[in-house]
């Protein structure tokens, strides 16, 4: 099993970072036969698998279930589990007891907390009660309302150098690695060198120790619009669609089943059948 201290030789290495989203027991059987070196069981899950408009909707009981049937698939990989909209932002005691259950619970390496500011000391109690946390900055999903959208962080000296602080924030405040979502190619390669923890991009550009993409964009499934940071690797949009329009076909035209996909019953009991 990958350990963040690895993690921290291959960003040293140059060796790339591979994460990629799962949220259940098949896509994570094939993340990991895939050699992606962590999973992530992003809070994105409330958009990709449940149908929510954003993440807002999302709760740590939701993240127990899809991050339970995650460690089932894929048993001997590094798995990281978002901690979902407000259950790290009331009292220090709640945000406790939601990270102790979603880590016992999943068991999850380490968990992925959105932002900087007063989630820093977060990040640090966390730390300290053995709980290693991803940081997560730039577009940070669970802000939408905040933020105004969905839209690149980060484009101005202002917004980059606050964005840089934040990263330099989080390292400081025990985060083992960093995500870093929608900024400029060239704050992404910036923050990587400033900091000694890896930094995964989405979004980020090339100079990243590491990319991180969701499942569902990667291969094209359910989703019906890419954003402009996805590289495409397969259609199964259309390869479903396509399979199960014939199979909708093949039971109405009645060719489907045949004596092929039937069982049989012994020849000399037939005629008792009709008794
Ligand atoms: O929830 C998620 O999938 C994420 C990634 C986009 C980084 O947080
Ligand atoms: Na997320």
């Amino acid at each position: 099993m990958l350990t963040h201290t690895k993690l921290k030789k291959m960003k040293e290495a140059k060796d790339p970072i591979v994460m990629l989203t799962a949220y259940d027991y098949p896509t994570a059987k094939l993340a990991e036969s895939s050699g992606v070196d962590m999973i992530l069981v992003g809070d994105s899950l409330g958009m990709v698998v449940l149908g929510y408009e954003s993440t807002i909707p999302v709760t740590v009981d939701d993240m127990i279930h899809h991050g339970k049937a995650v460690r089932r698939g894929a048993k001997e990989t590094y798995m990281v589990v978002d901690m979902p909209f407000m259950s790290y932002h009331a009292s220090l005691s709640e945000t406790m007891e939601n990270a102790r259950r979603i880590m016992q619970e999943t068991g999850a390496q380490s968990l992925k907390l959105e932002g900087a500011g007063d989630v820093l000391p977060v990040m640090n109690k966390l730390t300290m009660a053995g709980v290693p946390v991803v940081a997560h900055l730039g577009l940070t999903p669970q802000s939408v309302n905040v933020l105004g959208g969905y839209r690149v962080q980060g484009k101005d000296i202002e917004a980059a150098e606050a964005l840089m602080e934040d990263a330099k924030q989080v390292e400081k405040n025990g985060a083992i690695a960093l995500v870093l979502e929608c900024v400029p190619k060239q704050l992404g390669a910036l923050i990587q060198e400033e900091l000694s923890i890896p930094v995964i991009g989405i979004g980020a550009g090339e100079g990243t120790d590491g990319q991180v993409l969701v499942f569902h964009d990667v291969v094209e499934f359910g989703v019906d619009r890419l954003p402009k940071f996805v590289k495409s690797y397969a259609d199964l949009n259309g390869s479903i669609t396509n399979a199960l329009s014939t199979y909708v076909q093949d039971v109405k035209n009645k060719s489907f089943p045949t004596n092929d996909h039937s069982f049989q019953m012994k020849e000399e009991l037939i005629p008792s059948l009709y008794g």
